[in-house]
């Protein structure tokens, strides 16, 4: 009966729709991108037209394949501008759309009587602020309310958009129309829930390791011998930062990495007090204890372990925490105007517009590649190229569900058929994608089977590994990946991207990472755990090179499939795992899973060019 008073309604209100009075435009609508809701999304009603949406528009960059070039000369250490970084101007310049471009976009907005326009630094994107009716009219298309299955939360989205034909070739995306996407953070927490041995867990035969590592519970003893970066002493000051991302309301909490510190590192205590803390679009910081509403919701697990992670690894780089605001979901009906749903986005452009930004930043969320239109996903890697130029690694974290999590991998590409779901970002070939590691000698991927606990069903974890469907195989990753294709044999054919950027590029620990959150401390595992730690790591690479006069890393992709590697030690044992498969094998050499493997921290620095 539901289903029947549903579709009354949207046949009456597509009438309706079609009726409305056209935009005034110098040529025809047609669509410019539909994109089905990947497997889990549940339509709803239609989203009320009243009530103020804010869209993302991009505009076509003047120059990307030119920012391209000079990102690639300035990261490749065989070249002679291996270093030679980019200024903010220099990027915004190479990238800012054509006057053609920004003219005739600005003709449609202005037309349609919209003047209130905020620009991104190379004005690039436009956020305009609009009733959901009007983005509807612009837009020649109808915004439902849908719901995913794993929450309750609403998100305002359609499945097709169209724009007038002259603007098909000046704007590459607009959002939220079709992203689905959902920046879910890579933590698997079993806060107050038993830590087990992993069944194929050795005791360690090194007197140190075995002393100063147990495996139901990592600490920053445990890395700083376990990857060698003990007694190393940070020279370059505040000349070199590391950064974190928190979204969806997380805010790391001072008084619990007080208590970490206290405890691990205490020489580092003071960063728990002293580190940067930056709201952007209205994102929380806070200096003291969880709220009573926070601790009940269970916010700041994954804010606190960044944080924590870093500082245990890193102290004394000093460290800068960004919080970005808007849930990706988002509901119009019930949101302010200015609650955006794209944090990547927001994040990213805003730190384009700094001047000064940090060397390294590690950020620990991602969603199915799927979920995202592929014009949008390109859109932002684009975005994150440009951060590459300035200098900066981006590390992701590989996500926690191997290929994909169990009875989920479906297509989304209409046809429902069995597919592995790689992860974006870190499908991006512009960010480092950090994969997780499990016990000590060896180290072996990361994995924690499914269980049903006291009625509720928990989904494996396991280290996010695979191959993209939107980006291509980069050069720089050709031979290896090649390779490691070429040996699987055929198996998993037509299940995932054969020729697709493949990631992760390298791992690290990522399964019970001690941690303190609401007071109190507990465990808590992930790439989500891995990808801070290794972010920390490669910030006191940076260190090293900053104090003795070099250049920092900067996007180290093609560095570190070239020459970087020879300073990770090789995972060889494990499986991906996930959507209800083994998944695939972790080999000796490069493998989507670990990738090159976990570092090594003096031999980083050595083929990094400076002296430990
Ligand atoms: C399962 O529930 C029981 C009773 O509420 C509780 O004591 C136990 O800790 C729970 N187990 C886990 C693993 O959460
Ligand atoms: C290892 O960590 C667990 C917590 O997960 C703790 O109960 C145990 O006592 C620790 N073992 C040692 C030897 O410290
Ligand atoms: C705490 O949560 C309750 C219930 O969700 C809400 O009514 C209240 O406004 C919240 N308090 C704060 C300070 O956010
Ligand atoms: C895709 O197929 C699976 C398994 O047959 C089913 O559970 C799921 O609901 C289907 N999804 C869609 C969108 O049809
Ligand atoms: C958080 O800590 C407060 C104060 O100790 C306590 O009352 C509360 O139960 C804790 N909340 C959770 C979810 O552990």
């Amino acid at each position: 009966m539901r289903f029947f008073a549903s579709s009354l309604l949207s046949a009456a209100l597509a009438a309706q729709a079609s009726l409305a009075t056209p935009l005034r435009s110098r040529s025809p609508y047609s669509v410019k991108e539909t994109h089905i809701p990947p497997h889990g999304w549940e339509k709803l009603n239609r989203a009320a037209g009243d009530r103020y949406i804010q869209l993302e528009i991009a505009l076509k960059q003047s120059n990307f394949a030119e920012l391209e070039r000079h990102l690639y000369e300035v990261s490749d250490p065989e070249h002679e501008r291996y270093g030679q970084h980019l200024s903010a101007d220099e990027v915004n310049e190479l990238v800012k759309p054509t006057k053609k471009t920004s003219d005739l976009v600005h003709e449609w907005l202005y037309e349609n009587g919209i003047e209130d326009l905020h620009y991104s630094a190379a004005k690039d994107w436009i956020t305009i602020h609009v009733p959901v009716e009007l983005a509807e009219r612009l837009l020649d298309t109808e915004y439902h309310n849908y719901k995913h299955v794993d929450g309750n939360k609403v998100v305002a989205r359609t499945t097709s958009w169209s724009l007038p034909r002259h603007l098909h070739n000046h704007i590459d995306a607009i959002q939220p129309t079709t992203s689905f996407f959902r920046a879910a953070a890579n933590e698997e927490t079993y806060f107050n829930a038993p830590a087990e041995v992993p069944e194929s867990y050795k005791k360690p035969t090194d007197d140190v390791i075995a002393r100063v590592c147990n495996v139901t519970s990592v600490t920053p003893e445990c890395f700083a011998n376990l990857y060698h970066t003990k007694g190393y002493k940070a020279k370059a000051g505040d000349k070199n930062t590391v950064g974190f991302n928190n979204f969806l309301g997380e805010v790391p909490i001072r008084p619990d990495a007080e208590l970490f510190l206290k405890k691990y590192r205490p020489e580092a205590v003071e960063s728990a007090k002293s580190f940067k803390a930056f709201s952007i679009n209205g994102g929380p910081v806070q200096d003291g204890p969880l709220t009573a509403n926070q601790s009940a919701e269970g916010t700041s697990k994954e804010a606190n372990l960044d944080v924590q992670a870093i500082a245990g690894i890193s102290w004394p780089v000093p460290i800068v925490s960004f919080s970005t605001a808007g849930e990706p979901p988002f509901n119009p009906d019930i949101s302010t105007p200015d609650n955006s749903n794209e944090p990547y986005l927001v994040w990213v452009n805003w730190l384009l517009s700094q001047k000064k930004i940090p060397q390294v930043i590690s950020t620990s969320y991602s969603d199915s590649e799927q979920t995202v239109p592929r014009s949008y996903a390109d859109r932002v890697c684009k975005q994150f190229a440009q951060v590459g130029a300035r200098g900066t690694t981006l590390f992701f974290s590989s996500g926690d569900r191997g290929v994909g999590g169990t009875d989920k991998c479906f297509s989304n590409d209409g046809k429902n058929s069995t597919r592995f779901l790689p992860g974006f970002p870190p499908t991006c070939p512009y960010v480092t994608a950090v994969g997780a590691t499990m016990n000590f000698e060896p180290e072996e991927s990361a994995y924690r089977a499914a269980r049903t606990v006291n009625g509720t069903f928990r989904d494996l974890y396991a280290s996010g590994a695979g191959f993209s469907n939107y980006f291509e195989r980069p050069q720089w990753q050709k031979k290896v990946v090649d390779k490691y294709v070429k040996d699987l044999d055929g198996a998993y054919d037509g299940l995932y991207g054969k020729d697709g950027r493949a990631y992760p590029d390298l791992a690290g620990q990522g399964l019970y990472f001690a941690y303190f959150w609401n007071g109190t401390e507990g465990t808590i595992s992930g790439t989500s755990a891995s990808t801070p730690l290794v972010a920390g790591i490669f910030s006191l690479v940076n260190d090293a090179l900053i104090s003795q006069g070099k250049k920092p890393l900067g996007w180290l992709n093609p560095w570190l499939y070239s020459k970087g590697y020879k300073g990770l030690t090789d995972i060889t044992k494990g499986f991906s795992y996930g959507c209800n498969v083994e998944g695939f094998p972790v080999t000796k050499g490069w493998d989507p899973v670990t990738g090159f493997g976990t570092p090594d921290f003096p031999k980083l620095v050595k083929l990094a060019g400076a002296k430990i």
